[in-house]
């Protein structure tokens, strides 16, 4: 992962489209596992699951500040590492206690080896 990415990948962004950031490659995802880049100021968890596929979600527990990214994805699931709580990789919802609130879901683009995100408001 690049780690940081404040330039959109593409040129000039249409009116009324959000900007979407090549933020690295998928040989730089763990086969099972996650990595945290910065897009714009916001930490985002990019995340490949047990399937293959790669999801972003911001990267911040919502129940405390902790770094999903850190956590065991359990097929298309992440558990955070502190108490356990587990995302739904694809809705960013918790599916356990003691997180009660969703972490946001951002668009996942992939081209060839290159993955690009587009983030959720
Ligand atoms: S900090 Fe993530 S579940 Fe408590």
């Amino acid at each position: 992962m690049a780690g940081t990415s404040d330039a959109p990948a593409t040129g000039a962004i249409p009116a009324g489209q959000a900007e979407e950031y090549l933020v690295g490659t998928l040989e730089e995802l763990p086969a099972v596992g996650g990595a945290v880049v910065e897009l714009g100021g916001r930490r985002v968890a990019v995340v490949r699951d047990s399937a293959g596929t790669v999801h972003a979600i911001d990267d911040t527990c919502t129940h405390a500040n902790v770094s999903l990214a850190e956590g065991e994805v359990i097929g298309d699931t992440i558990e955070c590492w502190l108490h356990g709580s587990e995302f739904d990789l694809n809705d960013g919802y918790p599916l356990s206690l003691p997180a009660t609130k969703p972490v946001a879901v951002h668009r996942v683009r992939l081209d060839g080896p290159s993955i690009y995100v587009t983030l959720a408001d």
